[in-house]
């Protein structure tokens, strides 16, 4: 399997839903009950403000579309285009921790490695603008990846915005 990667373009927004569809349906699963799963797809997804800032990756595997994820120098946490609360406030990379935003693996590339690099490209892109630290939420299907890339766990924190309470956990690492 050959893994490429380029950053997301707008034309590429229909085949990122479907991906993401995809990824939060079944990769969930052995996390969430289904009642979180359908309440988390309020607070997951895709946000085009990535895709517009250039911070936004697409890992393909032999030509197709196999992962996505990016990261932010915006203060919005989590979320997608659908989420309340977000926020495009430029981040201080003398300060601030940039944001890695919206990590998907299609169910059929999980655990290849795609997500580990995809983080890997958010981290170096961010240390290339002076950022000297990462933040994220993660979701309980992505905690372990995160873990295993080095994040710290902070708090953990409940979201209903969805109508039933979705567990996440706030992580950073210094870069
Ligand atoms: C989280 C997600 C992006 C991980 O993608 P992935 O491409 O499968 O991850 P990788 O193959 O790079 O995994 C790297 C390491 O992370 C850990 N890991 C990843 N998924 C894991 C899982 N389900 N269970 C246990 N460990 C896991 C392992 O240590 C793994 O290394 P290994 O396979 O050699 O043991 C994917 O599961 C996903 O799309 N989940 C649904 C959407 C979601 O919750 N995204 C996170 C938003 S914060």
């Amino acid at each position: 399997m050959t893994l490429t990667h380029r950053l997301a373009r707008r034309d590429d927004v229909d085949a990122l839903k479907a991906l993401m569809d995809a990824a939060i349906s079944e990769l969930q699963k052995a996390f969430l009950s289904e009642g979180q799963i359908a309440s988390s797809r309020a607070i997951m997804g895709l946000d085009t403000q990535l895709i517009d800032d250039g911070t936004y990756f697409i890992v393909e595997a032999d030509g197709n579309l196999a992962g996505c994820g990016g990261w932010s120098r915006r203060a919005t946490l989590y979320g997608g285009d659908q989420s309340s609360g977000r926020s495009a406030v430029l981040l201080d990379p003398s300060m601030d921790a940039a944001r890695i935003r919206a990590m998907y693996t299609h169910p059929r590339y999980a655990r290849k490695g795609v997500g580990r690099l995809i983080l890997s490209f958010c981290e170096e892109a961010a240390r290339s603008e002076g950022f000297k630290k990462v933040e994220l939420m993660a979701t309980m299907a992505g905690e372990p990846l995160y873990r295993a890339a080095g994040y710290e766990s902070h708090e953990r924190v409940f979201d209903d915005r969805g109508g039933v309470a979705v567990p996440l956990l706030r992580m950073s690492k210094s870069l």
